[in-house]
């Protein structure tokens, strides 16, 4: 195992009614002005927004709203919440939503404390944000995991890239499965596989050895699976949709990453691939990983053996290790049909001009896959998902 230090600053509340439970003392030890930022809409129809708004009044909070939102959040409307903080002199933000309006709001909390262009700072300079509105963070579509870190994937679109911008930690989250009963249930399928694969990219990091930390990462993702099927089997299950929230979080809180370099050359790819067509995270995902992982498969032999066996269950007796390598990445893929996720862009409407080129060529390469990919092979690999 690498050498690590490990710190947590967010505090999660999980459960029942837990806005309820734990806003009134939060919102205790913060100043009086409030923005509560959300996404399209989702929340007014739920009766989350009510709740809130009910909880915040109580407080004898000012609020002011930040909406719109969009999924995929751009530096612009980055821009335009920083201003918003700035104008209304906002003490706190409450992010209430999926991973795009939590990621917005981590940059927004830096954004609004500093005139330097922090995309250029981050980017560019290679400098970070030293001062931050402090914030809090409402679940109500589990998946990304966003809640748990301070790193925020947002999109540029005049540079066309969709990248990391290091932001604050929220200074806890509530994550109330309930909250999430109203996803659409196409979004809860691409969450749970956005979360899965958050595992499967950081299982496949260094070291390849398994560690404690990819023994924890393997029983995540055997709960993702089993949860899932049995979400879909009765979208009702609450209990299976708690599992789901709390594994999605256990993906992106830092405790599988620990002594480990992880991979996420898929999540690379598919950020470019919403760079150039928006399309929605999870699914890009689905489509990329099977052929990605056919493409890493002579360099990855021994951990997607593991995975085949303690993941998938599939029985080694008799089987050599590149046939279980193989098992795997047919169980992934069959399962991925199972749960109704696309397997090829054009399930997915991305339109057929796309400059898969300019995708290719504008990926990160990571230092942690176990296959040091050329551009050239990413495009082949764009086109293989076509
Ligand atoms: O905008 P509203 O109206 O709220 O609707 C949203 C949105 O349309 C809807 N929704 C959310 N909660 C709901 C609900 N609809 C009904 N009932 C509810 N309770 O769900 C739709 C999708 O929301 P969004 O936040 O866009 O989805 P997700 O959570 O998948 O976030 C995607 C973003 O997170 C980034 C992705 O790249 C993408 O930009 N990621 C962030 C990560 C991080 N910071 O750690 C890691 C991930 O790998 C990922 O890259
Ligand atoms: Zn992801």
């Amino acid at each position: 195992m690498n050498s690590f230090t490990y710190r947590y600053p967010v505090t999660v509340y999980f459960g029942e009614k837990a806005a309820r439970k734990s806003l009134p003392a939060e919102l205790e030890k913060v100043g009086k002005n409030v923005m509560l930022a959300y996404g399209g809409g989702s929340i007014k129809k739920n009766g989350v927004y009510d709740e809130l708004m009910g909880l915040l009044a109580a407080a004898g909070k000012n609020v002011t709203e930040f909406s719109g939102i969009m999924s995929n959040p751009t530096y612009a409307k980055v821009q335009e919440g920083a201003s918003l903080a700035r104008e209304n002199e906002i003490d706190f933000i409450l992010a209430v939503g999926g991973g795009s309006v939590i990621d917005c709001c981590k940059v927004v909390s830096a954004q609004a404390k500093t005139d330097s262009d922090l995309w250029e700072l981050e980017t560019v300079q290679h400098g970070g944000p030293t001062e931050f509105i402090p914030m809090g963070a409402v679940v109500t579509a589990f998946g990304t995991g966003a809640e748990m870190n301070n790193g925020a994937v947002i999109t540029n679109e005049e540079k066309k890239i969709k990248g990391a911008l290091w932001g604050a930690f929220y200074d806890f989250a509530i994550l109330d499965p309930a909250y999430t009963m109203t996803m659409p249930m196409s979004q809860v399928v691409s969450g749970a596989f956005d979360a899965l694969s958050h595992c499967m990219e950081t299982y496949m990091g260094v070291p390849r050895e398994t560690n404690l930390s990819d023994e924890i990462n393997e029983a995540c993702q055997r709960n993702i699976i089993r949860n899932l099927r049995a979400t879909l089997n009765d979208p009702q299950d609450i209990g299976a949709r708690s599992e789901l929230v709390w594994a999605a979080a256990m993906g992106e809180n830092g405790m599988l990453k620990i002594g480990k370099v992880t991979d996420f050359q898929a999540h690379m790819l598919e950020h470019q691939l919403g760079a150039y067509t928006n399309c929605n995270h999870g699914q890009g995902l689905a489509v990329i990983h099977p052929v990605l992982y056919r493409h890493m498969l002579p360099e990855a032999v021994p951990q997607f053996a593991r995975l085949a066996v303690n993941v998938w269950g599939v029985d080694p007796a008799g089987k050599a290790e590149a046939e279980l390598a193989n098992a795997f990445i047919d169980a992934l893929a069959s399962f991925i049909k199972e749960v109704g996720l696309p397997t090829t862009f054009a399930e997915m409407g991305i339109p057929t001009d796309t400059d898969y080129k300019a995708v290719a060529d504008s990926t990160v390469l990571t230092a942690g896959c176990c296959k040091k990919f050329t551009k050239d092979e990413l495009l082949a690999v764009l086109n293989e998902c076509r």
